[in-house]
C-alpha cells in the first residue's frame, strides 16, 4: 500500500511538474516530503534556472551591446581630434607661426588656416614652390593639411617651411583641431 501511495504521489507530482502548477507541487511537497518526490522536484527548479539562463545571454548580449556603444564613444573621442593635445603639438610650429594673431614670423600666420586658400596670407612672401602649388591644392582642407604636415617637402617640393613633418597621424589631427578651435574664437 505504501508503495502504491508513493507511486500515486509521484504521479501527481509529475503531472504537476508537467503542468507547471508550482503552488500545487509546493503544497504536496511541504505537506509530506517523500524521498522520491524530493528527488523529482529539483528538475523543475533546474528547468526554471535554465529558463533564466536562456534569458541571461540575451541580457548579457544587450549589456555587451550597451558596453560597446558606451565604449565606442570614448574610443572615438580618444582617437578623435583633441585640440588640447593639438596645442601641445603646436609648440613645434610656434617658432615660425602665430596661430592666434595675424602676424607673420618665419612662416605666415595660421589664423583661420583650415579652409584658407593656399599661399593667401596677405603680406607673406611665399616660396615660388608654394605659390605654384596653390592652384593645384586649392585650399588648406583638413585632407591637404594632413598630407602637408606629414611631409611638407613631399607635398610641396621646394617649400621654404623647414620642418620635417609630424609623423604621427594623431598629432596632425590634433594640431588641425587646435587650429580650427582658434578660428572658432
Ligand atoms: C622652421 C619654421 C617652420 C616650422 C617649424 C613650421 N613651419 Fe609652417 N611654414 C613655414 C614657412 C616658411 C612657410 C611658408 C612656406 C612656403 O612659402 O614655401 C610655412 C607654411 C605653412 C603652411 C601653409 C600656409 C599658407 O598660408 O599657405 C601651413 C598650413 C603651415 N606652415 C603649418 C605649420 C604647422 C602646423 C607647423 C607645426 C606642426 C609648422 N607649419 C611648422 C615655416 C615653418
Amino acid at each position: 500500500m505504501r508503495r502504491l501511495g508513493y507511486f500515486a504521489v509521484s504521479i501527481v507530482l509529475t503531472l504537476a511538474l508537467i503542468l507547471g502548477v508550482r503552488t500545487f507541487a509546493n503544497m504536496v511537497f511541504n505537506a509530506k516530503p517523500p524521498a522520491r518526490a524530493a528527488i523529482e522536484v529539483p528538475p523543475m527548479r533546474g528547468a526554471q534556472k535554465e529558463e533564466k539562463k536562456a534569458e541571461a545571454p540575451k541580457k548579457e548580449a544587450a549589456a555587451a551591446g550597451e558596453q560597446k556603444t558606451a565604449e565606442a564613444q570614448p574610443a572615438a573621442a580618444a582617437s578623435g581630434p583633441d585640440p588640447k593635445h593639438g596645442k601641445k603639438v603646436f609648440a613645434k610650429c610656434k617658432a615660425c607661426h602665430f596661430a592666434d594673431k595675424e602676424k607673420h614670423k618665419v612662416g605666415p600666420h595660421l589664423v583661420g588656416v583650415v579652409g584658407r586658400p593656399v599661399a593667401s596670407a596677405e603680406g607673406f612672401k611665399y616660396s615660388d614652390a608654394m605659390k605654384a602649388k596653390a592652384a593645384e591644392l586649392g585650399a588648406w582642407t583638413e585632407e591637404n593639411l594632413m598630407k602637408y604636415l606629414e611631409n611638407p617637402k613631399g607635398v610641396v617640393p621646394g617649400t621654404k617651411m623647414s620642418f620635417a613633418g609630424l609623423k604621427k597621424e594623431q598629432d596632425r589631427r590634433d594640431v588641425i583641431a587646435y587650429l580650427k578651435s582658434l578660428a572658432g574664437k
